[in-house]
């Protein structure tokens, strides 16, 4: 009997396979009730803070929307306008919002930060993003490909890109938790650090799951029920970082010839935002720079029958209520 009452939601490697699969149960139920309109406000009169101290569109109204469906309200915290960091320390922030709130969602920096405000902190605390892991996202990643598939176990998801990334780094350890077969199709500079795929392949000694890091894409490619990527340029890495990053991962974009080397029957994930196009300040900036109308992946992709993409999105908001409903029900 999976409890996850007052549990934190830090990363997915604190989790063990069988609690993943109650969260993801949980999540299918909340989608079903809320597409009936059935009501479904099991949190009545709790209320949760929100701190983003990074940009957010899903994790923002996925909590926010989550929050109400299930009853509860929902204070946001962004990266002005609180005390948080310049005149106060995360751990007096900590001991200071569990006083007022009931849970407590967090998206910045380091993991160790959102690790040191569940250390402070009496009420659970999740894991909205940060610089090594995020875990909400990959909730939503393998509803939408168990959806698509029926199953999970034995299907093959390549990620291609950043490899290193918090995106990277957390489909790397759910495809071992639910014995997938995770490849990645990077440059060797851009595999995952080797202490983080050493700890999921043994993982996937018990899960039947497996690990490739691959640097040829079409080799990476080929087969793959799951084509996934993510952008070349995580936020808050230096713009700086852009014409290296394009330089390393341009053979590495997500386009028709990938998508018909994968499975026939493949689908397309990223878990957005995505330069698939110029019609962003950025997207726009990089092609005057350096003259890309499209990244890390086309937008003939993008706009294709196999991408799933808002599918996904959608299932942010129901794996979110998931764990808030599981971690804070009585
Ligand atoms: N995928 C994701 O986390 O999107 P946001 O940055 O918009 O929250
Ligand atoms: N790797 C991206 C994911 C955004 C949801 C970033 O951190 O910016």
């Amino acid at each position: 009997m999976v409890d996850l009452r007052g549990r934190d939601f830090l990363k997915l490697l604190d989790f063990t396979p069988e609690e993943i699969e109650h969260l993801l149960k949980v999540a299918t139920t909340l989608k079903k009730q809320k597409h009936n309109h059935e009501s479904h406000m099991y949190l009545k009169g709790k209320q949760v803070a929100l701190i983003f101290e990074k940009d957010s569109t899903r994790t923002r109204c996925a909590f926010e929307a989550g929050a109400v469906d299930l009853g509860m309200q929902a204070t946001y915290i962004g990266p002005t306008g609180s005390q948080l960091g310049k005149k106060e320390t995360i751990a007096d922030t900590a001991r200071v919002l569990a006083s007022m709130y009931d849970g407590i969602e967090y998206r910045g920096f380091g993991q160790d930060i959102v690790e040191s405000l569940a250390k402070y902190s009496k009420v659970p605390v999740w894991n909205g993003l940060t610089n090594e892991f995020h875990p909400t996202q990959m909730l939503a990643d393998v509803m939408t490909i168990r959806e698509e598939f029926g199953n999970l176990k034995g299907r093959t998801l390549c990620f291609c890109g950043d490899a290193r990334n918090n995106v990277g780094n957390s489909l790397m350890v759910v495809c071992s938790k639910l014995g997938m077969n995770f490849v990645c199709a990077a440059p060797k500079e851009l595999f995952p650090e080797e202490k983080l795929v050493k700890e999921c392949e043994k993982i996937c000694k018990e899960t039947g799951g497996t690990i490739t890091l691959e640097t040829n894409i079409m080799e990476a490619t080929k087969g793959a029920d799951v084509i996934y990527t993510d952008v070349w340029v995580s936020m808050g890495e230096p713009m700086e970082l852009w014409q290296s990053r394009i330089d390393l991962l341009k053979d590495y974009q997500v386009n028709k010839k990938v998508m018909e080397n994968a499975s026939p029957k493949a689908i397309f994930l990223h878990c957005l935002p995505s330069f698939h196009n110029i019609d962003t300040s950025i997207g726009k900036d990089i092609y005057e720079k350096f003259g890309l109308t499209e990244m890390e992946v086309t937008d003939e992709v993008f706009e294709s029958s196999q991408s799933r993409v808002f599918e996904e999105a959608e299932n942010r908001l129901h794996t979110i209520k998931a764990v808030m409903l599981e971690t804070l029900k009585k």
